[in-house]
C-alpha cells in the first residue's frame, strides 16, 4: 500500500506541458505555455488522460488571446476538444490504453482542457474513438464535426426528409458546413452548398456530395421577409442577414438549425416565417449534447463522413504554435480546422 501511494505521488509530481490562461488582479488575462505543469493542477474528474490531439476553435482562439465571454474559470488550461487515451480510471467502464474524444462539456471553459499534455475529465460525456478511425481524423472532426451533424440529427427529430426538398448549408467551405454537407448528402439529401468561395473551390464542395455551389453574397443582401420557398432544411454556420434570408426561404413546415455566426451575432429579421410557415428555428449547442447524442454523432461521422470531408480542410501544428495559430484564427488567416498534435503521431 505504502509502496503504490509513493508511486502514485511520484507521478502526480511528474511535470508536463500545458497551455495556461491566467486572469490578474485587473481582469486582464496572460497566457503562457508552461512545462511544469502537474497533474495535482488539474480539476477532479474519474479519467485521467494523455492527449494525443487538440484544436483550436473560435472559442480557444478568443480565450487564448484574452477575450471576454468565453472563460469562466480562472487559471485554466484552454481547450474545448481533445482526443487522447486513459492513463488511469476509476470509472471501470474506461479501461487504460483506450481511445477516447470529448467536445464541449465545459472543456477548455470553465475545466482544464485539451492543450496539455494530460487532462483529467469527467467520465459521463466521454466516448470512445469509432474503430477504424484515426485519431487524428476524430480531432479532425472535433467540435466542429460534432456540431455538423448534430444539425443532422435535429433535421431529422424534426421529421424532415430528403423528399421533402433541398437543404441549404452556409459556410459551406469552413470546417463545420463541409462536415455537415458530406453528413447530409450520405443519407440522400440533394444539398446546395453556399461559399465564398464557390468560384474557387466548387469541386471540392461537389466532391463532398454538394449537388450544387451558390456564392454567399445573395444572401447576404437584404432580402424580403418571405422570399420563394426553397429549403426543406438548413444548416447554417453564418448567422446574420444569411440566416434571416434563409429562415424566409424555408418551406412552410421546414426547419433552419442555426449552428454559427461566422459572419454575425445578429439576427436582424421578421417574424413572418414562423407564424405564416410554421418554419422551426432549432438552435445548436454541441457543448452540452447528451450522452447518447454524443454517441450517436460519432457513429454517424464513421459510417457517413469520409475523413477528407474534414483533412481536405485541416492543418496540424505542434501544441507550441497553439497560440499562433489562435491569432491567425482571429486574423481571418484560416480556412478549416486547426488540429493541435499534443502527444505525437496519429494511431
Ligand atoms: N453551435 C456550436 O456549438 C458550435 C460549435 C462549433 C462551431 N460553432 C460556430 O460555427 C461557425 C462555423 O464554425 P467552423 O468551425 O466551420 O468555422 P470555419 O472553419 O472558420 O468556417 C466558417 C465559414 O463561414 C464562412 N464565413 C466566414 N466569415 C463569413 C462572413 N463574414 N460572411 C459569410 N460567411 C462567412 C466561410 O465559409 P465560405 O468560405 O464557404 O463562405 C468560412 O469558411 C463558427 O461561428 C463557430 O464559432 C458553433
Amino acid at each position: 500500500m505504502a509502496r503504490s501511494r509513493t508511486v502514485r505521488q511520484a507521478e502526480a509530481m511528474t511535470t508536463f506541458s500545458a497551455w495556461w490562461v491566467e486572469q490578474g488582479q485587473d481582469r486582464t488575462t496572460t497566457t503562457r505555455l508552461r512545462d511544469d505543469m502537474t497533474e495535482a493542477e488539474l480539476p477532479e474528474g474519474e479519467v485521467l488522460l494523455d492527449v494525443d490531439y487538440s484544436g483550436i476553435n473560435y472559442k480557444d482562439a478568443l480565450a487564448m488571446t484574452g477575450a471576454p465571454g468565453i472563460l469562466r474559470h480562472w487559471p485554466i488550461v484552454p481547450g474545448i476538444d481533445l482526443v487522447g487515451r486513459v492513463r488511469s480510471s476509476t470509472d471501470p467502464a474506461w479501461t487504460v490504453g483506450s481511445r477516447v474524444v470529448l467536445t464541449g462539456a465545459g472543456l477548455g471553459e470553465s475545466r482544464s482542457g485539451g492543450l496539455a499534455e494530460r487532462a483529467r475529465v469527467p467520465s459521463s460525456p466521454l466516448v470512445a474513438v469509432p474503430d477504424g478511425m484515426g485519431s487524428l481524423d476524430a480531432a479532425g472532426f472535433g467540435t466542429a464535426g460534432v456540431t455538423a451533424v448534430a444539425a443532422v440529427l435535429a433535421i431529422e427529430r424534426h421529421g424532415a426528409r430528403p423528399s421533402d426538398g433541398p437543404v441549404l448549408v452556409t459556410g459551406a467551405g469552413g470546417g463545420l458546413g463541409g462536415i455537415a454537407v458530406a453528413a447530409l448528402a450520405a443519407r440522400g439529401w440533394t444539398v446546395v452548398a453556399s461559399s465564398g468561395r464557390a468560384a474557387t473551390d466548387a469541386d471540392y464542395l461537389l466532391s463532398l456530395g454538394a449537388a450544387e455551389v451558390v456564392g454567399r453574397e445573395p444572401l447576404a443582401e437584404h432580402g424580403k421577409p418571405l422570399q420563394r420557398e426553397r429549403w426543406a432544411a438548413v444548416v447554417d454556420g453564418v448567422g446574420g442577414r444569411t440566416l434571416v434570408n434563409a429562415i424566409a426561404q424555408t418551406r412552410a413546415g421546414g426547419i433552419v438549425t442555426s449552428c454559427g455566426m461566422a459572419g454575425s451575432t445578429e439576427l436582424p429579421g421578421t417574424v413572418l416565417p414562423f407564424i405564416l410557415r410554421g418554419v422551426h428555428l432549432a438552435g445548436i449547442d454541441s457543448v452540452s449534447l447528451a450522452l447518447d447524442v454524443r454517441r450517436r454523432v460519432w457513429d454517424r461521422l464513421s459510417r457517413d463522413v469520409a475523413p477528407e470531408a474534414a483533412s481536405a480542410v485541416r492543418r496540424v501544428v505542434p501544441l507550441s504554435g497553439a497560440e499562433d495559430a489562435a491569432r491567425l484564427l482571429l486574423d481571418g488567416g484560416v480556412r478549416g480546422r486547426t488540429v493541435i498534435a499534443v502527444g505525437g503521431a496519429d494511431r
